[in-house]
């Protein structure tokens, strides 16, 4: 077995996976999402404090099976600083206590693979990656190789739904909750523009909208119930319409069938209902992971672990370092 940990923003999450069925036999996660949600956002050393506190308090759940485990792994990048330490921290002190490999697993590369826990890969493959800290479409080719082929060139589609809702008052995670909102609104009532419209490049840029919503709520004054639900509806529908556009391109240029969404926003159906038609059109099968394993968490972890597993593809303790702890929206390759 496996036992895997992420700790890259504000989720604090471990995981055991068998080696050879790839069964999730343990998986168990604490959201800091009420703690951040007065702040509008992720404080760093808070999330880091609320690590040092949930991580053991899960580890301790998980003895039963440390006589088992063939591996550890972790998120090493992208991610906090401050946060990535404490699960890596805790990875090196297992690995060292029960004499076994350290795996060091980058976070963008398991939301692909969140798409694969406990079962087979599929690839090759063409992936949107919508996260809180990433926005991208990424042709898979297999574990190791994969290009990125379009990235935001600012904010991520997961921060514009966050900033959305933070502007209306509304609490972080700001996703669920504007999805939510929109049920109730008109998608028509504010024409706010789609980004990079009328531009040949294949990007993606979210801040201009945001700058937009901005401006609509300011116009209004006091939200009325009703505005905040047409805001957030016409606000999703662009983003929508956005990455649609956009992924049209990619689509018309590539010839691979299956197509994927990942992370935390593709669990927004809506956006799902959009690709699914994009998709038919285009002749693609189109993937997404369960929806409670969209969100970070430590089982896509283990799933990305146990292809690395194969490959001995393994760091010792004293080597293993923190990488990135920006975004890779500049980067061509994973
Ligand atoms: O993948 P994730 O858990 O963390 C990162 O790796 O960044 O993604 C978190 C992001 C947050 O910005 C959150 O607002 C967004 O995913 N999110 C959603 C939805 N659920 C979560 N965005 C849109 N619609 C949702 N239903
Ligand atoms: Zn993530």
């Amino acid at each position: 077995m496996i036992l895997s940990i992420e700790s890259s923003c504000d989720d604090s999450s471990i995981a055991v996976t068998e080696t050879v069925t790839r069964r999730v036999v343990f998986h168990k996660k604490i959201s800091q999402e009420q703690e951040h949600s007065h702040y509008g956002g992720v404080v760093p050393e808070l999330a880091s404090r609320l690590h040092a506190v949930a991580l053991p308090a899960i580890l301790e759940e998980t003895s039963q099976y440390f006589p088992s485990l063939k591996a550890i792994a972790v998120t090493n990048q992208p991610g906090l600083g401050v946060t990535l330490m404490e699960g890596i921290a805790m990875a090196k002190t297992l690995s060292l206590l029960l004499d076994i490999p350290l795996i060091a697993v980058h976070h963008l590369k398991a939301h692909i693979y969140s798409l694969f826990i406990e079962k087979d890969e599929i690839m090759p493959l063409l992936v949107l990656l919508i996260s809180g800290g990433h926005t991208q479409i990424i042709r898979v080719e297999n574990f190791e190789n994969m290009e990125i082929l379009a990235t935001s060139i600012d904010d991520s589609v997961g921060e514009s739904f966050d900033k959305c809702s933070k502007m209306m008052d509304l609490g972080y995670p700001g996703g669920p909750i504007i999805e939510k909102l929109a049920l109730g609104g008109d998608e028509n009532r504010f024409d706010f523009p789609v980004p990079l419209r009328n531009s040949s490049q294949i990007a993606f840029s979210l801040s201009g909208l945001k700058n937009a919503v901005r401006l609509q709520i300011e116009k209004i004054g006091v939200l009325s119930p009703q505005d905040q639900c047409d805001i957030a509806a016409s606000f999703q529908k662009t983003v929508k319409l956005h990455l649609l556009q956009k992924s049209k391109k990619i689509f018309s240029q590539e010839k691979i069938k299956d197509f994927a969404i990942v992370g935390g926003a593709s669990a927004n159906l809506y956006l799902r209902n959009g690709y699914e038609s994009l998709c038919k059109e285009f002749g693609k099968s189109l993937h997404t992971a369960p929806l409670h394993y969209c969100s970070d968490n430590a089982a896509m972890i283990g799933r990305y672990a146990l292809e690395a597993y194969q490959r001995g593809q393994f760091v010792s303790p004293e080597e293993i370092e923190l990488g990135s702890t920006k975004r890779l929206r500049n980067e061509t390759f994973l």
